[in-house]
């Protein structure tokens, strides 16, 4: 069998644990074990025969890592594998994918629809962009039974799309991808889905019927808290099309160093995952039997309102959690006592990261719309880290007195 040949063949059967940790396979005259990592911001060429070759397409390469980077596109192919998609387009952050995204499907298009409970980053995009710009959004509560209902009643067929979370951040509502996914394909808007909390390895929105799907690799993709990236994945037309537009000219290029990072990280996202989730459970079942917490948000536990869509469409119901103390005062003072978690607003890390909405993320939002979205001033997120979850337990019990 010739070499190009034995390294790609096995991998297209392989379950996505093992096309983790072998990526997709490239020739490599050295037979390296990693990928190369093309540090480059230019690609030269031998002749402008080659140029014409290349920049017509009739010969693969690449011009200038704006565009697009062999590292890059590594890491690409591995996020489309496991997100079961055609194609990807990474970005310098989950940002920088979510907003390229938002602004390609609105071009020509009306209203953007999203639930009141999304990423506080992705609320301000739209505040901030796209209303000034004259794109109408719209918001519904994901929370009540006839939610969908309600949704088909506002949803108009030239909407740009449907943007949402599930599990959602920082509330942990779980939305129902096939159900919406299903009434949107009856009126032809797409929907995107930011699959940060959840990764390719416990959801995949692709293959229950969503159109695209977006990474805040900069979380457990990467896996480290060492970078910044995004992706987005979908059909092979959109994502060219995103690639030559947004993907190009809103310059949020993924550094060539930061996909090399990636390519590490994403080897070991499945074993992270399981005990994220291990972990994220024993957790969630301390705080659930403590008298100082009123709520414990996971969807992992029976009496969570999504437990029974998150059993349907995820694998499991991964690392994150939410729970709610009485008021301000203990939430912060609970923060400030632990010792092995630390206060962070970022997720997905090796290190346990606990967060007060009401003083971090969701500080410059509105006293009422905070509320309304399910942010009490007792609120706490917590992104549970690979420790052992005997320490986290520990650390919390004594933080909470
Ligand atoms: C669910 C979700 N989506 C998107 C983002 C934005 O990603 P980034 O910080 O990589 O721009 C975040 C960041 O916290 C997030 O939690």
């Amino acid at each position: 069998m010739n070499e190009a040949k034995k390294n790609l063949h096995g991998l297209s059967e392989a379950s996505p644990v093992t096309r983790a940790i072998h990526g997709v396979r490239h020739p490599d005259p050295w037979r390296a074990l990693n990928p190369p990592l093309y540090q480059t911001s230019t690609f030269t060429f031998p002749d402008m025969e080659t140029v014409d070759r290349v920049l017509t397409g009739e010969e693969e390469g690449f011009v200038y890592s704006r565009g697009g980077n062999p590292t890059v596109a590594r890491f690409e192919e591995v996020v489309t594998l496991l997100e079961k998609g055609d194609a990807s387009r990474a970005f310098a952050s989950g940002m920088g994918a979510i907003s390229a995204t938002i602004v390609h499907l609105s071009r020509g298009r009306k209203a953007v629809h999203l639930p009141i409970t999304i990423y506080s980053g992705t609320r301000a995009f739209v505040r901030k962009f796209l209303e000034p710009w004259g794109i109408p959004v719209r918001w519904f509560d994901p929370r009540p039974a006839d939610w969908l209902e309600k949704l088909d009643g506002v949803l108009e067929p030239d909407a740009a799309c449907v943007f949402l979370e599930t599990p959602t951040n920082p509330t942990m509502d779980v939305l129902d991808l096939r159900r919406l996914s299903s009434l949107c394909r009856s009126k032809d808007v797409p929907v995107v889905v930011d699959n940060t909390f959840a990764t390719p390895v416990l959801q995949n929105p692709l293959t229950l019927g969503c159109d695209l799907v977006i990474h805040s690799a900069t979380k457990y993709l990467g896996g480290h808290g060492d970078l910044l990236g995004g992706v987005v994945t979908g059909d092979a037309e959109r994502i060219a099309a995103i690639r030559g537009e947004e993907g190009s000219f809103l310059g949020s290029t993924l550094s060539p160093f930061n996909a090399w990072l990636l390519l590490r990280g994403i080897k070991t996202l499945h074993l992270r995952m399981e005990k994220h989730t291990e972990n994220a459970r024993a957790v969630a079942s301390f705080l659930a039997g403590h008298p100082k917490i009123r709520r414990v948000h996971y969807p992992g536990l029976p009496f969570h309102p999504g437990y029974a869509v998150a059993r349907s469409q995820m694998v499991a119901p991964g690392g994150m959690l939410s729970f709610e103390l009485a008021d301000v005062r203990g939430a912060r003072e609970v923060c400030d006592r632990l010792s092995l978690i630390r206060i962070g607003v970022s997720l997905g890390d090796p290190e346990s990261l606990i967060e007060h909405p009401w003083s971090m993320s969701h500080r410059w939002i509105d006293e009422e719309e905070r509320r309304a979205v399910g942010v009490t001033p007792g609120f706490l997120r917590m992104s549970v880290g690979l420790e052992s979850w005997e320490d986290l337990v520990r650390d919390l019990d004594r933080a909470l007195g």
